[in-house]
C-alpha cells in the first residue's frame, strides 16, 4: 500500500505551466563515458512522460557516485542528459549547474513541457549535509516537488528531504509509487518461507535493515564480503579478505540468536589478490593466510541453491562476490539464475541494488523473471527491513 500522494492523484490544471523540482535517482553504472545499464533511468520515463505530456516545466535532479562535495567529471550527469535525449526523443536541457544565476535563466526560460537536467547535486558537498541555504536555493527554483528517487529515499539529503519542506505540494513520482506498493506488501505480510540472501561489501552500510530483517526472515543466505566478517566472528580463518572487525560483536549476538537461520559460505574462490589472481583456486571452510576470497565457492552455491529451494519469498540485495570480472562472478550468476528459476515455481522474488541488476544481466536473467526487480539497493534493505525512509516519510499523506 501507497498512503503518499502521487503525482497523478493532482489535477491536469495544476500541472499545466508550473515548474517542477523532480529528483529521480539517475546514480548508473558508467564506465569510460557509457552508461552500461540504464534500468533505473528508463523507470523513470513515465513520471517525466506524465509530467510534460501536461504542460509541466520539468527540472530533473540526481546524485552519481560519491563526489564528496568536488568537481568530478567522470561523475558528471551529461552522459545520462543525452539518453534521456535518446529514450524521450525530444529535446532535453543540460546546464552544468545546479543552481545559481545561470540555472535560473535556463528555467525562467523553459517552456510548457520543457525538460532541465541539472548537474550531479553531490558537486555540491551542502546536498550530503542537508544545509539549509542550499535547500532553499534548491526549492526556490520550483513550484511543487516530486520525489521519484526511491534508490536514495533513504538518506536525508538536501534535494530529498531538506528542500521537500519548502513545498506545500510534495508528491511521490510513479517509481515511488509501485516500490511502495510492492515493497509494501512484503513488509507487511510476506509469504513463508521467506528468505533474504544479502552479499555485497559492507555490513556497516546494511546494519540497521539486517537487524531487523534477520529477525523478520525465515531463513538468512549470507555471501559477498559480508560473509567473511560472519565467519570469523564464528572463529574460521578467512585469510587476508575484507572483514568488518568492529562489526564482530553485533555479528556474534546475531549468531548466538539467530544462528539456525543463517546460512554461510562453506567454500571460497580465492586468490593472492585482485590484481594477482592468475592461481585461483578453491578452499573448502578456512581461507589459508595471506589469500583472499573474492567469490562464494562451487559447495556454497549448490548449498544457497537448495537453501532457496521451497521458499515462497526471496529478497535478494548484493552480490556473492566480485561479479565484475568473470573469475569471479560464478557465485553471483548461480544464485541470479536460481532466483529467477525460483520466480517460474511461483514464489514472489524481489531483487534490489544497481549490482544486483548488473549480476542478473551478467547471467542472462530476464528482468521479467523477478517478480519485482527494485531500483533501490540500499533503500530498499531499508525498506524492507522496517525503517522510515526520510525521503517518502516528507511526502504529503494521502488523507490530508
Ligand atoms: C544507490 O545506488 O544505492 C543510490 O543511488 C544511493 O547511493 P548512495 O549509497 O551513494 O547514497
Amino acid at each position: 500500500m501507497n498512503d503518499k500522494l502521487v503525482v497523478s492523484d493532482l489535477p491536469d490544471s495544476e500541472l499545466k505551466g508550473k515548474v517542477i523540482f523532480l529528483r529521480v535517482d539517475f546514480n548508473v553504472p558508467i564506465r569510460d563515458g557509457k552508461i552500461s545499464e540504464d534500468y533505473r533511468i528508463r523507470r523513470a520515463v513515465p513520471t517525466i512522460d506524465y509530467l510534460v505530456d501536461r504542460g509541466a516545466k520539468v527540472i530533473v535532479a540526481s546524485h552519481m557516485g560519491r563526489p564528496r562535495g568536488k568537481i568530478i567529471k567522470s561523475l558528471s550527469i551529461e552522459p545520462v542528459a543525452s539518453r534521456l535525449t535518446e529514450l524521450l526523443g525530444r529535446e532535453v536541457k543540460f546546464v552544468g549547474k545546479v543552481i545559481g544565476k545561470e540555472v535560473k535563466n535556463v528555467v525562467d526560460n523553459l517552456k510548457n513541457g520543457g525538460l532541465l537536467v541539472l548537474e550531479n547535486l553531490r558537486f555540491h558537498i551542502e546536498e550530503r549535509n542537508n544545509e539549509p541555504g542550499f535547500c532553499k536555493e534548491l526549492a526556490s527554483l520550483a513550484d511543487i516537488y516530486i520525489n521519484d528517487a526511491f534508490g536514495t529515499s533513504h538518506r536525508a539529503h538536501a534535494s530529498t528531504f531538506g528542500m521537500a519542506s519548502h513545498f506545500s505540494v510534495r508528491l511521490a513520482g510513479f517509481v515511488v509509487d509501485r516500490e511502495l506498493k510492492f515493497l509494501g506488501k512484503l513488509l507487511d505480510c510476506p509469504r513463508r518461507p521467506y528468505s533474504v540472501v544479502v552479499g555485497g561489501s559492507k555490513i556497516k552500510d546494511k546494519i540497521h535493515a539486517l537487524k531487523n530483517l534477520i529477525e523478520k526472515a525465515d531463513q538468512v543466505i549470507i555471501g559477498g564480503g559480508v560473509a567473511y566478517t560472519f565467519l570469523k566472528a564464528k572463529g574460521i580463518n578467512v585469510g587476508d579478505s575484507i572483514t568488518e572487525d568492529e562489526m564482530i560483536p553485533w555479528v556474534k549476538e546475531a549468531l548466538d540468536k539467530y544462528g539456525d537461520k543463517i546460512v554461510l559460505p562453506v567454500d571460497h574462490i580465492v586468490a593472492e589478490s585482485f590484481e594477482n589472481r592468475k592461481n585461483l583456486i578453491v578452499v573448502d571452510d578456512e581461507i589459508p593466510d595471506e589469500l583472499h576470497g573474492f567469490d562464494i565457492g562451487p559447495k556454497t552455491a549448490a548449498l544457497f541453491i537448495s537453501s532457496l529451494k521451497g521458499n515462497s519469498t526471496i529478497f535478494w540485495s548484493g552480490p556473492m562476490g566480485v561479479f565484475e570480472v568473470d573469475d569471479f562472478s560464478s557465485g553471483t550468476t548461480h544464485i541470479a539464475g536460481a532466483i529467477a528459476l525460483s520466480t517460474w515455481r511461483g514464489t514472489t522474488t524481489v531483487v534490489g541494488g544497481g549490482d544486483s541488476i548488473s549480476a542478473l544481466r551478467k547471467a542472462e536473467v530476464l528482468l521479467s523473471e523477478i517478480s519485482h526487480v527494485s531500483t533501490g539497493g540500499g533503500a530498499s534493505l531499508e525498506f524492507l527491513g522496517g525503517n522510515e525512509l526520510p525521503g517518502i516519510s516528507i511526502l504529503n499523506d494521502k488523507k490530508n
